[in-house]
Protein backbone atom coordinates (compact mmCIF):
# COMPACT_ATOMS: atom_id res chain seq x y z
CA UNK A 1 0.00 0.00 0.00
CA UNK A 2 2.66 2.28 1.10
CA UNK A 3 4.97 1.46 -2.14
CA UNK A 4 1.33 2.39 -4.41
CA UNK A 5 1.19 5.58 -2.94
CA UNK A 6 4.92 6.41 -3.43
CA UNK A 7 4.32 5.34 -7.35
CA UNK A 8 2.26 7.97 -8.11
CA UNK A 9 5.25 10.45 -6.96
CA UNK A 10 7.91 11.31 -9.68
CA UNK A 11 11.70 12.40 -9.30
CA UNK A 12 13.26 13.92 -12.45
CA UNK A 13 17.20 13.19 -12.89
CA UNK A 14 19.72 15.81 -14.60
CA UNK A 15 22.37 13.23 -15.01
CA UNK A 16 26.05 15.57 -15.73
CA UNK A 17 27.29 14.52 -19.24
CA UNK A 18 29.80 12.07 -18.37
CA UNK A 19 30.39 8.53 -17.65
CA UNK A 20 31.32 9.05 -14.18
CA UNK A 21 28.39 11.42 -13.82
CA UNK A 22 25.61 9.04 -15.25
CA UNK A 23 26.65 5.79 -13.79
CA UNK A 24 25.74 6.66 -9.88
CA UNK A 25 22.55 9.15 -10.96
CA UNK A 26 21.13 6.29 -12.60
CA UNK A 27 21.86 4.26 -9.98
CA UNK A 28 19.97 6.74 -7.78
CA UNK A 29 16.87 6.65 -10.11
CA UNK A 30 17.17 2.66 -9.73
CA UNK A 31 16.93 2.95 -5.62
CA UNK A 32 13.98 5.67 -6.18
CA UNK A 33 12.43 3.63 -8.23
CA UNK A 34 12.75 0.58 -6.33
CA UNK A 35 11.16 2.61 -3.49
CA UNK A 36 8.29 3.04 -5.49
CA UNK A 37 8.62 6.31 -7.14
CA UNK A 38 8.59 6.94 -10.77
CA UNK A 39 12.06 8.55 -12.93
CA UNK A 40 12.35 10.53 -15.99
CA UNK A 41 16.15 11.23 -16.51
CA UNK A 42 16.33 14.72 -18.67
CA UNK A 43 20.18 14.62 -20.06
CA UNK A 44 22.16 16.19 -22.43
CA UNK A 45 22.84 15.48 -25.77
CA UNK A 46 26.37 15.10 -25.28
CA UNK A 47 27.16 11.10 -24.36
CA UNK A 48 23.42 10.41 -23.40
CA UNK A 49 22.56 7.40 -21.88
CA UNK A 50 21.06 4.40 -23.25
CA UNK A 51 17.52 4.52 -22.43
CA UNK A 52 17.15 0.85 -23.44
CA UNK A 53 19.23 0.12 -19.94
CA UNK A 54 16.41 1.16 -17.78
CA UNK A 55 13.12 0.58 -19.39
CA UNK A 56 11.41 1.59 -16.48
CA UNK A 57 12.65 5.26 -16.65
CA UNK A 58 11.09 8.18 -19.01
CA UNK A 59 14.32 9.72 -21.01
CA UNK A 60 14.03 13.80 -22.23
CA UNK A 61 16.91 15.18 -24.11
CA UNK A 62 18.24 18.68 -23.64
CA UNK A 63 19.23 20.56 -26.97
CA UNK A 64 22.54 19.79 -28.33
CA UNK A 65 24.97 22.09 -26.93
CA UNK A 66 28.34 20.75 -28.63
CA UNK A 67 27.98 17.22 -29.29
CA UNK A 68 31.37 16.74 -30.90
CA UNK A 69 32.68 18.44 -27.76
CA UNK A 70 36.59 16.28 -27.68
CA UNK A 71 38.23 16.10 -23.76
CA UNK A 72 41.65 15.74 -25.52
CA UNK A 73 40.89 18.91 -27.42
CA UNK A 74 38.48 20.76 -25.68
CA UNK A 75 37.89 22.69 -22.35
CA UNK A 76 35.60 21.01 -19.89
CA UNK A 77 34.74 23.39 -17.74
CA UNK A 78 33.30 25.90 -20.87
CA UNK A 79 31.90 22.91 -22.10
CA UNK A 80 30.26 22.58 -18.53
CA UNK A 81 29.60 27.00 -18.83
CA UNK A 82 27.94 26.86 -22.04
CA UNK A 83 25.91 23.80 -21.43
CA UNK A 84 24.27 25.48 -18.31
CA UNK A 85 23.67 29.33 -20.72
CA UNK A 86 21.86 27.00 -23.43
CA UNK A 87 19.72 24.32 -21.43
CA UNK A 88 17.90 26.35 -18.79
CA UNK A 89 15.17 27.27 -20.88
CA UNK A 90 14.40 23.84 -22.54
CA UNK A 91 14.71 22.21 -19.25
CA UNK A 92 11.81 24.39 -17.91
CA UNK A 93 10.07 23.53 -21.08
CA UNK A 94 10.62 19.66 -20.48
CA UNK A 95 9.54 20.30 -16.69
CA UNK A 96 6.43 22.08 -18.26
CA UNK A 97 5.73 19.13 -20.61
CA UNK A 98 5.95 16.41 -17.88
CA UNK A 99 3.35 18.41 -15.78
CA UNK A 100 0.87 18.65 -18.76
CA UNK A 101 1.40 15.01 -19.19
CA UNK A 102 1.13 13.94 -15.81
CA UNK A 103 -2.63 12.67 -13.85
CA UNK A 104 -3.29 13.36 -10.54
CA UNK A 105 -1.88 10.38 -9.91
CA UNK A 106 1.60 10.85 -11.05
CA UNK A 107 3.09 14.30 -9.99
CA UNK A 108 6.32 15.89 -9.93
CA UNK A 109 7.36 15.31 -6.28
CA UNK A 110 11.27 16.84 -6.90
CA UNK A 111 14.54 17.64 -9.20
CA UNK A 112 17.37 15.78 -8.54
CA UNK A 113 20.15 17.22 -10.13
CA UNK A 114 24.03 16.68 -10.74
CA UNK A 115 26.02 19.71 -9.00
CA UNK A 116 27.29 20.80 -12.24
CA UNK A 117 23.85 21.03 -13.95
CA UNK A 118 23.12 23.78 -11.81
CA UNK A 119 20.92 25.59 -14.47
CA UNK A 120 18.01 23.28 -13.06
CA UNK A 121 18.18 24.54 -9.70
CA UNK A 122 16.58 27.90 -11.19
CA UNK A 123 14.18 26.40 -13.49
CA UNK A 124 12.86 24.24 -10.50
CA UNK A 125 12.26 27.64 -8.82
CA UNK A 126 10.66 28.85 -11.50
CA UNK A 127 8.29 26.23 -11.59
CA UNK A 128 7.98 26.06 -7.52
CA UNK A 129 9.53 22.65 -7.86
CA UNK A 130 11.66 21.46 -4.98
CA UNK A 131 15.49 20.79 -5.72
CA UNK A 132 18.07 18.53 -4.42
CA UNK A 133 21.91 18.44 -5.44
CA UNK A 134 23.62 15.34 -6.19
CA UNK A 135 27.47 15.11 -5.67
CA UNK A 136 28.53 12.36 -7.22
CA UNK A 137 32.79 12.85 -6.32
CA UNK A 138 34.22 12.30 -3.01
CA UNK A 139 33.17 14.59 -0.03
CA UNK A 140 37.07 15.82 0.70
CA UNK A 141 37.04 16.68 -3.20
CA UNK A 142 33.66 19.26 -2.40
CA UNK A 143 35.95 20.55 0.72
CA UNK A 144 38.90 20.83 -1.33
CA UNK A 145 37.57 22.31 -4.39
CA UNK A 146 35.78 25.12 -2.18
CA UNK A 147 39.21 26.09 -0.26
CA UNK A 148 40.43 26.83 -3.92
CA UNK A 149 38.47 30.12 -3.98
CA UNK A 150 39.78 31.28 -0.84
CA UNK A 151 43.45 29.82 -1.73
CA UNK A 152 43.32 31.70 -4.66
CA UNK A 153 42.35 34.80 -3.00
CA UNK A 154 45.57 35.18 -0.32
CA UNK A 155 47.65 34.32 -3.83
CA UNK A 156 48.53 30.31 -2.69
CA UNK A 157 47.00 29.32 -5.94
CA UNK A 158 48.77 29.06 -8.71
CA UNK A 159 51.35 27.59 -6.85
CA UNK A 160 55.17 27.13 -7.52
CA UNK A 161 56.47 23.73 -7.90
CA UNK A 162 59.39 24.00 -5.17
CA UNK A 163 55.63 24.42 -2.99
CA UNK A 164 53.80 21.34 -4.93
CA UNK A 165 54.95 19.26 -1.81
CA UNK A 166 53.94 21.19 1.13
CA UNK A 167 51.04 20.42 3.23
CA UNK A 168 47.72 22.43 2.53
CA UNK A 169 46.33 24.35 5.46
CA UNK A 170 43.34 22.69 6.98
CA UNK A 171 43.44 20.23 4.26
CA UNK A 172 45.08 17.46 6.22
CA UNK A 173 46.22 15.14 4.08
CA UNK A 174 46.70 17.26 1.18
CA UNK A 175 49.73 18.82 -0.74
CA UNK A 176 49.24 21.31 -2.99
CA UNK A 177 50.15 18.92 -5.97
CA UNK A 178 46.66 17.36 -4.33
CA UNK A 179 44.22 20.32 -5.25
CA UNK A 180 41.81 19.37 -7.56
CA UNK A 181 42.99 21.64 -10.28
CA UNK A 182 42.37 20.87 -13.84
CA UNK A 183 44.12 20.20 -17.25
CA UNK A 184 40.96 21.03 -19.03
CA UNK A 185 40.17 24.38 -17.66
CA UNK A 186 42.01 27.97 -17.12
CA UNK A 187 41.91 28.78 -13.42
CA UNK A 188 39.04 31.34 -14.03
CA UNK A 189 36.55 29.32 -15.54
CA UNK A 190 37.20 26.12 -12.63
CA UNK A 191 36.29 28.52 -10.07
CA UNK A 192 33.81 30.16 -11.58
CA UNK A 193 32.05 26.76 -11.87
CA UNK A 194 33.04 25.49 -8.12
CA UNK A 195 31.06 29.48 -7.10
CA UNK A 196 28.42 28.18 -8.54
CA UNK A 197 28.08 24.39 -7.75
CA UNK A 198 29.09 26.15 -4.41
CA UNK A 199 26.23 28.46 -3.72
CA UNK A 200 23.16 27.04 -3.79
CA UNK A 201 20.38 28.85 -2.92
CA UNK A 202 17.02 27.09 -2.97
CA UNK A 203 17.86 24.08 -2.92
CA UNK A 204 16.21 21.91 0.05
CA UNK A 205 19.38 19.44 0.78
CA UNK A 206 22.52 17.27 -0.69
CA UNK A 207 23.40 13.90 -1.62
CA UNK A 208 26.72 12.27 -1.72
CA UNK A 209 27.64 9.22 -2.89
CA UNK A 210 29.97 8.55 -0.04
CA UNK A 211 30.00 6.67 3.25
CA UNK A 212 30.36 8.06 6.88
CA UNK A 213 32.74 5.65 7.73
CA UNK A 214 35.20 7.05 4.84
CA UNK A 215 34.64 10.24 4.83
CA UNK A 216 32.99 11.13 7.99
CA UNK A 217 35.34 14.69 9.09
CA UNK A 218 34.74 15.90 6.10
CA UNK A 219 31.01 15.35 6.04
CA UNK A 220 30.73 17.07 9.37
CA UNK A 221 33.07 20.25 7.96
CA UNK A 222 30.67 19.97 5.20
CA UNK A 223 26.75 19.75 7.18
CA UNK A 224 28.74 22.29 9.53
CA UNK A 225 29.03 24.91 6.59
CA UNK A 226 25.42 24.73 4.77
CA UNK A 227 21.73 25.15 5.97
CA UNK A 228 20.49 22.21 4.65
CA UNK A 229 20.45 18.50 5.48
CA UNK A 230 23.16 16.81 3.39
CA UNK A 231 22.57 12.71 2.91
CA UNK A 232 25.15 10.85 2.42
CA UNK A 233 24.03 7.63 1.13
CA UNK A 234 26.86 5.93 -0.70
CA UNK A 235 27.80 3.56 -1.89
CA UNK A 236 25.37 3.72 -5.08
CA UNK A 237 26.45 1.33 -6.80
CA UNK A 238 26.01 -1.33 -4.28
CA UNK A 239 22.88 -0.48 -3.24
CA UNK A 240 21.13 -0.32 -6.83
CA UNK A 241 20.17 -2.91 -8.83
CA UNK A 242 22.65 -4.00 -10.81
CA UNK A 243 21.77 -2.77 -14.22
CA UNK A 244 24.99 -1.48 -16.57
CA UNK A 245 24.97 2.38 -17.80
CA UNK A 246 28.02 1.77 -19.58
CA UNK A 247 28.22 4.24 -22.64
CA UNK A 248 30.77 2.09 -24.33
CA UNK A 249 30.42 -2.06 -24.97
CA UNK A 250 31.77 -3.99 -22.12
CA UNK A 251 33.79 -6.73 -23.25
CA UNK A 252 32.65 -9.75 -21.15
CA UNK A 253 35.21 -12.19 -22.65
CA UNK A 254 37.67 -10.71 -19.77
CA UNK A 255 35.90 -12.78 -17.49
CA UNK A 256 36.27 -15.92 -18.84
CA UNK A 257 40.26 -15.12 -18.69
CA UNK A 258 39.50 -14.04 -15.17
CA UNK A 259 38.14 -17.19 -14.39
CA UNK A 260 41.11 -19.11 -15.60
CA UNK A 261 43.73 -16.94 -13.09
CA UNK A 262 44.68 -18.38 -9.60
CA UNK A 263 42.94 -15.87 -6.33
CA UNK A 264 44.12 -12.57 -6.41
CA UNK A 265 46.43 -12.41 -8.72
CA UNK A 266 45.54 -10.37 -11.25
CA UNK A 267 46.05 -6.67 -11.20
CA UNK A 268 43.45 -4.46 -13.16
CA UNK A 269 44.37 -1.57 -14.61
CA UNK A 270 42.00 1.04 -16.12
CA UNK A 271 42.11 5.03 -16.52
CA UNK A 272 38.73 5.46 -16.81
CA UNK A 273 36.29 7.21 -19.33
CA UNK A 274 38.02 10.62 -19.78
CA UNK A 275 41.74 10.25 -18.76
CA UNK A 276 44.42 10.38 -21.52
CA UNK A 277 48.08 9.03 -21.98
CA UNK A 278 50.97 9.70 -24.27
CA UNK A 279 52.37 6.64 -26.90
CA UNK A 280 55.40 6.98 -24.41
CA UNK A 281 53.54 6.47 -21.59
CA UNK A 282 51.97 3.67 -22.81
CA UNK A 283 55.06 1.38 -23.88
CA UNK A 284 56.09 2.39 -20.22
CA UNK A 285 52.88 0.78 -18.79
CA UNK A 286 53.00 -2.04 -20.90
CA UNK A 287 56.55 -3.04 -20.49
CA UNK A 288 56.24 -2.41 -16.12
CA UNK A 289 53.69 -4.72 -16.51
CA UNK A 290 54.96 -7.38 -18.63
CA UNK A 291 58.26 -6.93 -16.33
CA UNK A 292 55.91 -7.15 -12.75
CA UNK A 293 55.38 -11.08 -14.06
CA UNK A 294 52.64 -10.85 -12.50
CA UNK A 295 48.87 -11.44 -14.48
CA UNK A 296 47.31 -8.20 -15.56
CA UNK A 297 43.65 -7.30 -17.15
CA UNK A 298 43.74 -3.63 -18.66
CA UNK A 299 41.65 -1.28 -20.13
CA UNK A 300 42.98 0.91 -23.35
CA UNK A 301 39.93 2.96 -24.61
CA UNK A 302 40.22 3.36 -28.19
CA UNK A 303 40.76 6.96 -28.49
CA UNK A 304 42.49 7.12 -25.17
CA UNK A 305 46.56 7.44 -26.29
CA UNK A 306 47.33 10.67 -28.03
CA UNK A 307 48.01 10.48 -31.48
CA UNK A 308 47.27 6.64 -32.04
CA UNK A 309 44.41 4.44 -32.79
CA UNK A 310 44.76 1.59 -30.21
CA UNK A 311 47.50 -0.43 -29.08
CA UNK A 312 49.02 -0.80 -32.79
CA UNK A 313 51.99 0.79 -31.41
CA UNK A 314 53.01 -1.71 -29.15
CA UNK A 315 55.94 -3.41 -30.04
CA UNK A 316 55.63 -7.38 -31.22
CA UNK A 317 58.56 -8.21 -28.99
CA UNK A 318 56.35 -6.77 -25.93
CA UNK A 319 53.22 -8.39 -27.27
CA UNK A 320 54.66 -12.14 -27.29
CA UNK A 321 56.72 -10.97 -24.04
CA UNK A 322 53.09 -10.98 -22.30
CA UNK A 323 51.23 -13.59 -24.09
CA UNK A 324 48.90 -15.41 -22.14
CA UNK A 325 49.76 -12.87 -18.84
CA UNK A 326 48.19 -10.08 -20.07
CA UNK A 327 44.66 -9.72 -21.52
CA UNK A 328 43.32 -5.98 -23.10
CA UNK A 329 40.21 -5.07 -23.79
CA UNK A 330 38.74 -1.71 -24.81
CA UNK A 331 36.14 -1.27 -22.16
CA UNK A 332 35.52 -4.21 -19.10
CA UNK A 333 32.73 -4.78 -17.06
CA UNK A 334 34.09 -3.13 -14.08
CA UNK A 335 32.20 -3.54 -11.50
CA UNK A 336 31.92 -7.38 -12.10
CA UNK A 337 35.61 -7.37 -12.83
CA UNK A 338 37.09 -6.12 -9.35
CA UNK A 339 34.29 -8.45 -7.68
CA UNK A 340 36.47 -11.79 -9.06
CA UNK A 341 37.88 -13.24 -6.94
CA UNK A 342 41.05 -13.37 -9.23
CA UNK A 343 41.93 -9.77 -8.88
CA UNK A 344 44.27 -8.91 -6.23
CA UNK A 345 44.89 -5.19 -7.26
CA UNK A 346 43.39 -2.20 -9.32
CA UNK A 347 45.94 0.44 -10.76
CA UNK A 348 43.50 3.31 -11.20
CA UNK A 349 43.27 7.18 -11.92
CA UNK A 350 41.21 7.07 -8.92
CA UNK A 351 37.98 8.72 -10.32
CA UNK A 352 35.60 8.48 -7.30
CA UNK A 353 33.19 5.86 -8.69
CA UNK A 354 35.94 3.65 -9.83
CA UNK A 355 37.62 4.15 -6.30
CA UNK A 356 34.33 3.63 -4.28
CA UNK A 357 33.93 0.03 -6.20
CA UNK A 358 37.09 -0.99 -5.71
CA UNK A 359 37.32 0.07 -1.34
CA UNK A 360 33.58 -1.75 -1.97
CA UNK A 361 34.89 -5.41 -3.06
CA UNK A 362 38.01 -4.86 -0.62
CA UNK A 363 40.82 -4.40 -4.12
CA UNK A 364 43.69 -2.47 -2.58
CA UNK A 365 45.01 0.18 -5.07
CA UNK A 366 47.99 1.87 -7.22
CA UNK A 367 46.98 4.93 -7.96
CA UNK A 368 47.35 7.23 -10.68
CA UNK A 369 45.70 10.61 -10.86
CA UNK A 370 45.66 12.82 -13.91
CA UNK A 371 43.91 15.58 -13.53
CA UNK A 372 40.85 16.74 -10.38
CA UNK A 373 39.16 15.46 -7.95
CA UNK A 374 41.71 12.06 -8.32
CA UNK A 375 44.32 13.31 -6.90
CA UNK A 376 42.28 13.89 -3.49
CA UNK A 377 40.50 10.94 -3.87
CA UNK A 378 44.27 9.23 -4.38
CA UNK A 379 46.06 10.88 -1.34
CA UNK A 380 42.87 9.21 0.98
CA UNK A 381 43.49 5.77 -0.44
CA UNK A 382 47.46 5.86 0.26
CA UNK A 383 47.52 8.37 3.34
CA UNK A 384 43.96 7.93 5.42
CA UNK A 385 42.27 4.64 4.38
CA UNK A 386 45.76 3.02 3.64
CA UNK A 387 44.67 0.96 1.19
CA UNK A 388 46.99 1.92 -1.91
CA UNK A 389 50.27 3.41 -3.52
CA UNK A 390 50.63 6.19 -5.21
CA UNK A 391 52.94 6.35 -8.53
CA UNK A 392 53.85 9.90 -7.92
CA UNK A 393 56.86 10.51 -10.65
CA UNK A 394 56.30 9.97 -14.63
CA UNK A 395 55.23 6.68 -15.66
CA UNK A 396 58.30 4.53 -15.64
CA UNK A 397 58.70 0.99 -16.48
CA UNK A 398 60.75 0.16 -13.41
CA UNK A 399 58.31 2.24 -11.09
CA UNK A 400 55.39 0.42 -12.60
CA UNK A 401 57.05 -3.27 -11.61
CA UNK A 402 58.11 -2.38 -8.87
CA UNK A 403 54.99 -1.12 -7.30
CA UNK A 404 52.98 -3.95 -8.48
CA UNK A 405 54.88 -6.31 -6.98
CA UNK A 406 54.92 -4.36 -3.62
CA UNK A 407 51.09 -4.30 -4.01
CA UNK A 408 50.56 -7.71 -5.39
CA UNK A 409 53.34 -10.06 -3.92
CA UNK A 410 55.09 -8.32 -0.90
CA UNK A 411 53.78 -8.29 2.57
CA UNK A 412 52.63 -4.37 2.38
CA UNK A 413 50.54 -5.38 -0.17
CA UNK A 414 49.24 -8.50 1.74
CA UNK A 415 48.60 -6.10 4.79
CA UNK A 416 46.70 -3.97 2.28
CA UNK A 417 44.16 -6.18 1.24
CA UNK A 418 43.49 -7.44 5.07
CA UNK A 419 42.70 -3.30 5.76
CA UNK A 420 41.03 -3.53 2.06
CA UNK A 421 38.66 -6.65 3.69
CA UNK A 422 38.05 -4.76 7.03
CA UNK A 423 36.76 -1.53 5.01
CA UNK A 424 34.94 -3.63 2.55
CA UNK A 425 32.62 -5.02 5.47
CA UNK A 426 32.40 -2.11 7.38
CA UNK A 427 30.86 -0.52 4.43
CA UNK A 428 28.42 -3.97 3.70
CA UNK A 429 26.91 -2.85 7.70
CA UNK A 430 26.80 0.82 6.70
CA UNK A 431 24.13 0.01 3.73
CA UNK A 432 22.26 -2.43 5.96
CA UNK A 433 18.90 -1.56 7.51
CA UNK A 434 20.30 0.30 10.77
CA UNK A 435 23.28 1.26 8.90
CA UNK A 436 24.19 5.17 8.15
CA UNK A 437 23.75 5.04 4.79
CA UNK A 438 20.52 2.99 4.69
CA UNK A 439 19.54 5.69 7.31
CA UNK A 440 20.49 8.70 5.70
CA UNK A 441 18.49 6.65 2.40
CA UNK A 442 15.64 6.47 4.77
CA UNK A 443 15.34 10.08 5.66
CA UNK A 444 15.93 11.31 2.21
CA UNK A 445 13.01 8.81 0.55
CA UNK A 446 10.65 11.01 3.77
CA UNK A 447 11.94 14.44 2.84
CA UNK A 448 10.96 13.10 -0.92
CA UNK A 449 7.68 12.20 -0.05
CA UNK A 450 6.94 15.56 1.98
CA UNK A 451 7.27 17.66 -0.18
C1 LIG B 1 34.98 11.38 -14.15
C2 LIG B 1 36.24 11.99 -13.54
O1 LIG B 1 37.36 11.73 -14.34
C3 LIG B 1 36.43 11.48 -12.15
O2 LIG B 1 37.61 12.03 -11.63
C4 LIG B 1 35.24 11.87 -11.32
O3 LIG B 1 35.41 11.38 -9.99
C5 LIG B 1 33.99 11.31 -11.95
O4 LIG B 1 33.89 11.73 -13.30
P1 LIG B 1 35.85 8.86 -14.87
O5 LIG B 1 37.18 9.36 -15.21
O6 LIG B 1 35.14 8.17 -15.91
O7 LIG B 1 34.94 9.98 -14.20
O8 LIG B 1 36.12 7.86 -13.62
P2 LIG B 1 35.21 7.11 -12.60
O9 LIG B 1 34.58 8.05 -11.63
O10 LIG B 1 36.05 6.07 -12.03
O11 LIG B 1 34.03 6.48 -13.46
C6 LIG B 1 34.26 5.51 -14.43
C7 LIG B 1 33.09 4.57 -14.46
O12 LIG B 1 33.21 3.81 -15.66
C8 LIG B 1 33.08 3.59 -13.30
O13 LIG B 1 31.76 3.45 -12.81
C9 LIG B 1 33.57 2.29 -13.91
O14 LIG B 1 32.97 1.13 -13.35
C10 LIG B 1 33.15 2.43 -15.35
N1 LIG B 1 34.07 1.68 -16.22
C11 LIG B 1 35.37 2.07 -16.37
C12 LIG B 1 33.60 0.58 -16.85
O15 LIG B 1 32.42 0.21 -16.72
N2 LIG B 1 34.45 -0.11 -17.67
C13 LIG B 1 35.74 0.24 -17.87
O16 LIG B 1 36.43 -0.44 -18.63
C14 LIG B 1 36.22 1.37 -17.19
Amino acid sequence: MEKEEKRRLRVVLVPGPFQGHINPTLQLGSILRSNGFSITVVHAQYSPPDPSSHPDFSFLSLPDTSSDFNFLTGNAFDFVLQLNAKCKARFRECLAEVIRQQGSDDEIACIIYDEYMFFSEEAAEDLNLPSIILRTSSASNFLARTALIQLKAEGHIPFPESRSQDPVSKLYPLRFKDLPLSIFSSLENLLQIVSKVSNSKTSSAIIHNTIDCLENSSLTKIQQQCQIPIFPIGPMHKIASASSSSLLEEDTSCLAWLHKQSCNSVIYVSLGSIAFMDVKELVEMAWGLANSQQPFLWVIRPGSVRGVEWIEVLPESLKENIDGRGYIVKWAPQKKVLAHNAVGGFLSHCGWNSTLESICEGVPMICRPCFGDQRVNARYVSHVWNVGLELESELERGEIERTVRRLMVDEEGKEMRKRGKNLKERIELRIKEGGSSNNSLNELIEMIMSF
